[in-house]
């Protein structure tokens, strides 16, 4: 699997009008989640059309290799106050599912207006989560990828397109 860079962009574009859409007269608070989804964010961030806020926030989740722990601890670096507010997480890509479920309830205690994922990219076929993502740039099968922001062991982040890791 590949994807290359118009494409990638093309996807961003249609997701940034649908939330320009779905959220007319709102303000919103960006979360996004480091270090996967910054190249995501800013290209996202360059079509929104709303008065909005940004934070970025990292989660200890993952700690290399192919596969996920699931473990999440804690949410640093969020300083914005999300009370009242409409949330909208970005993430690089949703896999098991995990990961995203248990920001969502880190974030939930902190009162927000609404909270729903805008995510780059998504397995189905790995999601085992309890709601699957409102906001999703492409579906793609259960193959781990790099590139535009995903690592493998954090390198291959800088590149502008996603390439499939080798299995062998
Ligand atoms: P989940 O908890 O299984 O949904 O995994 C979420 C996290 O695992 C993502 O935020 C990524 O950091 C990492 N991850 C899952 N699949 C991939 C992949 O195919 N490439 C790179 N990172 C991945
Ligand atoms: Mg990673």
């Amino acid at each position: 699997m590949f994807i290359r860079e118009n494409e990638l962009q093309e996807k961003i574009k249609t997701l940034a009008a649908r939330i320009n859409d779905e959220y007319q007269g709102k303000e919103v608070i960006f979360i996004a989640i480091l270090n996967g989804a910054f190249m995501f964010a800013a290209d996202l961030l360059k079509s929104i059309t709303l008065p909005c806020e940004i934070s970025f926030v990292k989660v200890s989740s993952y700690h290399g290799g192919m596969s996920t722990t699931g473990r999440v601890d804690e949410l640093i670096g969020l300083n914005a106050s999300i009370e009242n507010k409409e949330v909208i997480i970005l993430e690089d890509i949703v896999d098991t599912g995990i990961t995203i479920d248990k920001i969502i309830t880190l974030l939930k205690a902190e009162s927000p207006a609404s909270v729903k994922v805008c995510t780059l990219l998504y397995k189905p076929d790995a999601f085992k989560g309890k709601k699957a993502p409102e906001l999703v740039g492409m579906s793609i099968p259960n193959k781990f990828v790099v590139g535009y922001g995903l690592d493998y062991d954090e390198k291959g982040r800088n590149l502008r397109e996603i390439y499939q890791l080798k299995e062998d």
